[in-house]
């Protein structure tokens, strides 16, 4: 009997976190980000809810073509609770993503999101990579019309192997879903991480670190 309760109890613990650590439930209708409030909370302090106007929900734009002429050949335009303060708290956000033909959006991760995306215009192809100690690639080419589900914190990029331009809608669940740029992260800090470390990580001369320390 002592036994069977406890049983119970671990199967109620589990399922208590699980609900609370991936959907957690608002306590009134929303909460209206105050981009003013010098209150600092996890997330953003709410606007006054009678003070709220249907433009605090809005966001207009995503029909826009994104300027691909860079680097990368790639434009990202996120609608966070940055550009769209009535997604404060919701657990939810969306990017349209425009590609030159040929361009890129390099590995990386959101550390607070699952993204799903779908193909509006284009041919892309798509991966993410297994964390430790696989490290297992996962990659499939998209047409238009496909989604693809890239999990939370996985390093994950897509590149358009098309002439023409390609575009994806992407829906993250986070409104403030963040994004940690690979080389950015490792060669691009301020201050800059020694190049003794990288060199030694990477297991290369540092001539290779600094001459990627250029490019970020
Ligand atoms: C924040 O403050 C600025 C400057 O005082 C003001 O123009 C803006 O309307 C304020 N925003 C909100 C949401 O209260
Ligand atoms: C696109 O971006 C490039 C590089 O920043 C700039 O030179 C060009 O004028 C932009 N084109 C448009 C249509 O805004």
């Amino acid at each position: 009997m002592a036994k069977r309760i406890g049983h119970f109890s671990l199967l109620a613990l589990a399922f208590c976190c699980l609900a609370y650590a991936y959907e957690p439930k608002p306590l009134q209708d929303f909460c209206v980000a105050d981009p003013n409030s010098s209150v600092f909370v996890n997330g953003m302090a709410c606007k006054n809810p009678m003070q709220t106007q249907a433009n605090d929900f809005y966001f207009s734009g995503l029909h826009l073509r994104g300027n691909t002429s860079n680097p990368f050949g790639l434009m990202v335009q996120p609608v966070t609770v940055a550009q769209l303060p009535g997604l404060n708290t919701l657990g939810i956000s969306m990017v349209r993503i425009d590609y030159a033909p040929w361009g890129i959006n390099p590995p990386h991760t959101h550390p607070r999101a699952t993204e799903i995306i779908t193909v509006l215009e284009g041919t892309l192809e798509v991966g993410f990579v297994t964390s430790t100690p696989e490290y297992r690639l996962i990659t499939k080419v998209l047409y238009k019309g496909d989604v693809f589900v890239f999990p939370v914190g996985l390093v994950h990029f897509q590149q358009n192997v098309g002439n023409k331009n390609a575009v994806a809608i992407g829906a993250l669940s986070s409104q403030n879903p963040g994004a940690i740029m690979i080389g950015n992260v490792v060669f691009g800090s301020n201050p800059p991480i020694s190049s003794e470390i990288l060199a030694k990580g990477f297991q290369v001369d540092k001539k290779v670190v600094d001459l990627l320390k250029e490019k970020f």
